[in-house]
Formats: C-alpha cells, sequence, structure tokens
C-alpha cells in the first residue's frame, strides 16, 4: 500500500496550524483540523499524526485521536506549547494526555510555541493573569509562572525534523 499520512492539528492561535502546515509540506501528507476529521477517514493512512497545543498541561483536541486509535495504523501526537520542549517533563505530559493502553504504541513529540497576549480571549487572559498573581505570591515551576512577558513565537521549521524522520520511516511487514 501506498504511504499516505494524514496531520490532524487543534490550533487555538495558529501555532499548532502553522506547525502542522509545515509538516504536511514537508511529507506531502494531507493536512486538516481535527475539528473536521472523520474516524472513517482514519483507515486510508498508514500514518496520522496529530499535533494540539498544550493548555494547563492538556492537550487541545486529543480526544478524537484517542477514541479513534484502534483505526490509525500508526500514530504520533505533537504537543506544541510555551515550555522549553527541552525542560518539559515528558512523562507527565504523556500520563496525562494519554490512556495507558496507548502509552507505549504513540510517539509524541514536543514544539516550542509562542504566544500573543493582544489575542488571548477574555477566559484565557483571566486564568494567566490569576495563574501570575498566584506565582508572584508562591514561586513555582508552572508552565504559566514562566511566560514571557512579551508576544513571543518560537516555532521553527527546523525544530520539525524528529517528526518529519518519524513520517519518513515506514513499517514494514
Ligand atoms: C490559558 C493558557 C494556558 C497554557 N498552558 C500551557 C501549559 O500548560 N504548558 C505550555 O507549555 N504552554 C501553555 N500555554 C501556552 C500555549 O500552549 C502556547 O501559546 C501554544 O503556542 C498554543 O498553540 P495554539 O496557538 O496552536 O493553540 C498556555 C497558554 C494559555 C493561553
Amino acid at each position: 500500500m501506498q504511504s499516505k499520512t494524514l496531520i490532524l492539528y487543534a490550533s487555538k492561535y495558529g501555532v499548532t496550524r502553522q506547525y502542522a502546515e509545515w509538516l504536511a509540506e514537508a511529507v506531502c501528507g494531507d493536512c486538516l483540523p481535527v475539528s473536521k476529521a472523520r474516524p472513517d477517514m482514519l483507515a486510508a493512512y498508514s500514518t496520522v499524526i496529530f499535533g494540539g497545543g498544550l493548555y494547563a498541561s492538556s492537550i487541545s483536541g486529543i480526544a478524537f485521536v484517542i477514541k479513534n486509535a484502534a483505526r490509525c495504523q500508526r500514530l504520533a501526537v505533537f504537543t506544541v506549547g510555551l515550555t522549553d520542549p527541552s525542560l518539559i517533563n515528558h512523562a507527565e505530559i504523556v500520563n496525562h494526555n494519554l490512556p495507558p493502553e496507548l502509552r507505549d504504541t504513540t510517539a509524541v513529540f514536543h514544539l516550542h510555541g509562542g504566544i500573543d497576549y493582544a489575542r488571548l480571549s477574555l477566559p484565557h487572559k483571566l486564568i494567566l493573569a490569576a495563574a501570575k498573581k498566584l506565582a508572584a505570591k508562591a514561586p513555582n515551576d508552572s508552565p504559566v509562572a514562566m511566560l514571557p512577558e512579551q508576544a513571543a513565537n518560537f516555532a521553527a521549521k527546523e525544530a520539525l525534523a524528529p517528526l518529519i524522520a518519524f513520517a519518513q520511516t515506514h513499517v514494514s511487514g
């Protein structure tokens, strides 16, 4: 069967979408917001890659691929967050977001995201303001306590190299 990759994403402010589009371009894959995906389309792909922004350590939109994982021949997940990927607690994110039966079989990658305070929704502005207040009183190393002061975008095409290599490694047999 011909190798085909489907990239699904959930992105509130566009950073994950940007990574998904770069990835689709690099591997000649199909790319779709997860809200438009249907379970019956998954079996046509040799690899499904889902990307979601991190919000309070939860991967946005991941429910669809968890529910339909059995329909995916091969599944990978990438997260996009403001925590520097080299500092992220990989096991914590995986355990928090993936059910036990998918933890060993799903490849998980972490990418550096961005934030534009002017574009945040009111609920997100309020959550961040509350978290910052809390962090000022009791310093901690939660992702929201480490947010940059100004708008920042750390998205970089080069960071996709491991995901591109994953997509291009075909399972044999
Ligand atoms: C309310 C809120 C909570 C967030 N929580 C986290 C978090 O737990 N970990 C993290 O690394 N980044 C966190 N972020 C940063 C987002 O993951 C980051 O902005 C990402 O680029 C969003 O991607 P998207 O625009 O594709 O949704 C948070 C941002 C907001 C607004």
